[in-house]
């Protein structure tokens, strides 16, 4: 149920550690997934263990986080965060879906999560999809994360097309695919129901360099 963006889910497993990432090489020793790990500048992608449902369940069951996605419960409810987190591990497994938790470098602490949705091998490609704790919106965290998974899709899921979407009331959202480099890719006209209105939904693409057009 917990969604990024639009579409899927969204939390995560374990792999490389970095320096300074102690409580969570003892929180991953209960994890048994072989996710890996992501570094920026400023962030540690990694995956989600049930010591962040806590959490979660604050950053994410905020109203202004979810008042502009489909897939996060408001009220969020007591358990939510836990199962979603449950569920990272097989779907990471399966390559369906990677959720990750977005944290900060110098301190550990939990900000948000990305997902990398709806798979694809045949198609290489897959859909994002993400939030941040409010008090940490407009510093950057969420295009730092998303430029990383991007490349993090490329070189290691070798998928060669990112999509995106978000509500057309949604201006950080869209700002945030902008500045990773998505291009635009159109206005749904009131696709989705949120509460009581119909909203736009606007999409968001890149295309790889290893994407190329074969024609029969
Ligand atoms: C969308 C979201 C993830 C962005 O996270 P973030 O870490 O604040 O994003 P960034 O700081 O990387 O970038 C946000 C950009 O949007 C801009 N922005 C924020 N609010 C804005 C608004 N109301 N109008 C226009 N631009 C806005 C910021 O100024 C920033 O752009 P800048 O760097 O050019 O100044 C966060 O707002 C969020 O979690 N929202 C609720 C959940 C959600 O909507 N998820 C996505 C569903 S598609």
């Amino acid at each position: 149920m917990h969604q990024l963006g639009l579409g899927g889910e969204l939390h995560g497993g374990g792999g490389a550690m970095l320096g300074g990432a102690s409580v969570y090489q003892s929180r991953m020793q209960l994890m048994l997934t072989s996710q890996p790990t992501l570094a920026t500048s400023r962030l540690f992608l990694r995956p989600f263990c049930m010591a962040d449902a806590v959490d979660v369940r604050r950053l994410a069951g905020d109203e202004r986080v979810a008042r502009t996605t489909l897939a996060l419960p408001f009220p969020y409810p007591e358990g939510a965060a836990e199962e979603w987190i449950a569920k990272h591990p097989g779907q990471y497994e399966a390559r369906s879906e990677i959720t990750f938790a977005i944290t900060l470098l110098e301190n550990e602490v939990l900000v948000g999560a990305i997902t990398l949705m709806a798979v694809s091998k045949k198609h290489s490609r897959a859909e994002l999809g993400y939030w941040i704790g409010t008090e940490y919106w407009s510093k950057g965290y969420c295009t730092e994360a998303v430029v990383q998974i991007v490349r993090f899709a490329q070189e290691q899921m070798e998928l060669s097309r990112i999509t995106g979407q978000c509500l057309a009331g949604n201006p950080a959202s869209a700002r945030v695919m902008t500045k990773a480099g998505m291009l635009p890719e159109g206005r749904l006209r009131m696709h989705v129901r949120k509460g009581s209105i119909f909203d736009d939904v606007l999409l968001f693409g890149i295309n790889l360099p290893a994407r190329s057009i074969h024609y029969p």
